[in-house]
């Protein structure tokens, strides 16, 4: 992106971002404004920082990145690393977690390893500067700081002014050892020095990692000492007694240093997640700033048999809390229409990593959000993902503009096939359905090429008639070889229609027809579901099915008698009852019926029946999916909302908002170990 901007875009970005910089620096540290989180702010340094290393003649001595650590001060000797200072692969998620988990167990072949893989120690990441000390015959003999990993800079004088490093070791050690650590400083120190600093008009410190980071990089040691900088060691290099990373720490206490007291060893990746969330919920109460977890394998000699990629142990691994927000620019704002013809709009990303993510499209719902963020194409961002997995866009930083924004607008005519768009509900609906249905617009042609797409993916997918191996792209050449119209038409394929088709085969072409043919029976909810009627989802379709009893009498049902539904509202309840009444739709229907049979439908009976249940909160046994569909099998229903008819809400790990309400209406909450007990 830097690069194809000119010259003078370049300069003019520069500008901006610094002084964007300056002003959230501002905001924070002299208002008292947390005007972006320190992420988005750490985002937006990366892109000056780029953009400066790409033009170093564009760098001025007063931009934010010249106050960046880790440069060699003129002060301070060289001193060469015995063995590398190493850094660690960084994983931000489970699946991450566990797939670095695999790899190491893989490599090590562990047929002869306890189930699982090798035994790990988990320790807290703090947030510091990296420090190596070495001792002779038990007594410092100097201390470095990491630097570029091979070179570091001497700091042993003012190493020496921190009281947490022993001056001698507990025990002589005859020879050398080197102990590695952290140099930190508590939140609460480093909260008093920015405030003494901003007295006598000093500068002020980011961060505590930063703080710990100038202090000990202070030409007079006294300043050093006046900052109360803390350390806690981490490792031993070398080989000596100790044949496990467990009895590493256990001797560096012994020897006079202070490890982390939530360390230990961890038999399972259940553990470290365990572990993980136990932390990540006592963070804010931390003496010291912390960014996740470093996991390693205890065992040395296996440590050290898995050897080094690139800079970093293969070992080892940082479990890092997520930064769960960036800064990056919207390229353009596409519109996408749905199988309900919903017409959304979309932020097509500078593509950008988010908690590990790589991600490049952002929903922006609907014209009102756009509205509401005051955003245009061409800005710059901050970007998160809701409940940790949704890409959104979350605040325009409007100082960024460069004056080439443009305004969207939402198209007049659908961009799919011309026809006008109408905006907001249907008429007749109350004020308040209106507000709840959002303003949406709509593409309501029927034959629009892009709904009907939609309609039949969604017809084929999981929830709907979940036919094997029929995905969109296969769906996308039937359409366009004009062997099918609508998902009706796929009931009438033959194996020889599909066999000349690019990329099929006798074989691949005879399985799809067997896998459609294997759908002609299908339950009811499903059924509904895969109609693709707009608010119609898993839950809707059970309620119409349990109070109905068949499609015919759904077909017949006054608007009131839908409403009548204890979880269907006004919007929900008018959707279903015009869908059955458009021409359209009616011979969608009869046509379908030609070729699929619904199943008698039997009330779920089971020892949940009449229970409601609202999910809230991730379960560590079960996904989502599979807890709600084993509920149903019981004869239970699920609802997305916490209303006055539900009976339980479960609540797993980081429960929403859900919870308040639920506590607020007294329903009962139950936890994950009860409710599997229920099922
Ligand atoms: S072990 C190969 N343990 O994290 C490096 N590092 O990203 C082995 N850090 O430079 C380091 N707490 O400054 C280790 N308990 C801990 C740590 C820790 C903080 C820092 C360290 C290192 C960086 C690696």
């Amino acid at each position: 992106m830097a690069e194809s901007r000119s010259k003078h875009e370049r300069e003019k970005r520069i500008v901006s971002l610094r002084k964007a910089i300056n002003k959230y620096r501002y905001d924070y540290h002299v208002l008292n404004k947390e005007t972006i989180s320190i992420e988005a702010l750490d985002s937006l340094k990366h892109e000056l920082k780029t953009l400066e290393d790409a033009n170093p003649n564009l760098i001025t001595p007063d931009s934010p990145t010249q106050r960046v650590e880790g440069r060699v001060a003129k002060g301070f000797k060289k001193v060469t690393h015995k063995t590398p200072m190493l850094s660690l692969e960084d994983v931000f998620s489970e699946e991450e977690f566990a797939d670095w988990e695999k790899r190491i167990s893989k490599l090590l072949n562990t047929s002869n390893l306890p189930a699982g893989g090798p035994e790990l120690f988990a320790e807290l990441k703090f947030d510091g500067l990296a420090v190596s000390l070495v001792y002779k015959n038990g007594v410092l003999d100097h201390a470095s700081t990491r630097g570029n990993g091979k070179i570091g800079e001497d700091v042993t004088q003012n190493i020496k002014t921190i009281e947490a490093i022993p001056l001698r070791l507990e025990r002589e050690i005859k020879g050398e050892i080197e102990i590695r650590g952290e140099v930190i400083i508590t939140k609460k120190d480093f909260e008093k020095i920015n405030r003494e600093q901003k007295k006598i008009g000093e500068k002020i410190y980011a961060n505590p990692r930063n703080l710990a980071a100038g202090s000990l990089r202070q030409l007079d040691s006294k300043m050093t000492a006046a900052r109360r900088l803390d350390f806690h060691a981490y490792d031993i290099v070398g080989e000596f007694e100790q044949k496990t990373h467990s009895k590493e720490h256990e001797m560096l206490r012994e020897i006079g240093f202070k490890t982390d007291r939530e360390a230990h060893i961890s038999k399972s990746a259940g553990d470290i997640f365990k572990f993980k969330e136990k932390i990540k919920k006592s963070r804010e109460k931390l003496e010291y700033e912390i960014d996740g977890l470093v996991i390693q394998v205890n065992d040395n000699a296996t440590f050290e048999r898995l050897g080094v990629a690139g800079k970093a142990p293969r070992g080892a691994v940082a479990f890092k809390f997520s930064a769960k927000e960036a800064t990056t620019k919207v390229k353009d704002i596409l519109v996408q229409v749905g199988r309900t013809g919903k017409l959304t709009p979309v932020a097509v990303l500078e593509p950008v990593k988010i908690a590990g993510v790589t991600v490049s499209r952002a929903s922006l719902h609907n014209e009102e959000e756009i509205k509401r963020l005051g955003l245009k194409i061409g800005d710059t961002v901050i970007v998160g993902r809701a409940g940790d997995v949704i890409p959104d866009v979350r605040k325009v930083l409007k100082e960024l503009r460069g004056g080439h924004e443009k305004e969207f607008h939402m198209p007049r005519l659908c961009p799919a096939c011309g026809h006008k768009v109408l905006k907001g509900m249907r008429k007749g609906l109350p004020a308040e359905a209106l507000a709840q249905a959002g303003p949406l617009a709509f593409c309501k042609n029927k034959k629009c090429p892009a709904t009907h797409r939609e309609g039949i993916y969604h017809f084929v997918s999981k929830g709907a008639f979940d036919i094997d191996g029929l995905g969109p792209k296969i769906i996308d050449v039937l359409l366009d070889q004009g062997l099918i119209q609508d998902a009706a038409d796929l009931f009438d394929l033959k194996e020889g229609d599909i066999k000349p088709l690019e990329r099929f085969g006798e074989k691949s072409a005879s399985n799809l027809v067997e896998a459609i043919g294997e759908k002609t029976k299908m339950t009811l909810p499903r059924f509904l579901i895969a109609l693709g009627i707009l608010h119609v989802g898993e839950e809707t379709a059970s309620d119409l099915a349990d109070n109905f009893g068949s499609l015919g009498n759904i077909q017949k049902a006054s608007l009131e008698k839908i409403n009548d539904i204890a979880n269907i509202g006004d919007v929900v309840a008018r959707s279903v009852y015009d869908w059955f009444r458009e021409d359209y739709n009616r011979r969608y229907l009869e046509k379908l019926l030609r070729r699929v049979t619904i199943e008698k439908y039997h009330q779920p009976t089971g020892k949940l029946k009449g229970k409601t249940f609202v999910l809230t909160g991730s379960l560590e046994t079960l996904s989502r999916d599979e807890a709600k569909s084993r509920i149903r099998k019981l004869g239970g229903k699920t609802s997305e909302s916490v209303s006055k008819e539900v009976d339980y809400v479960v609540a797993g790990i980081e429960p929403g908002s859900k919870l308040n309400r639920a506590e607020k209406l007294g329903i009962k909450i139950i936890n994950e170990r009860e409710f599997l007990k229920m099922l």
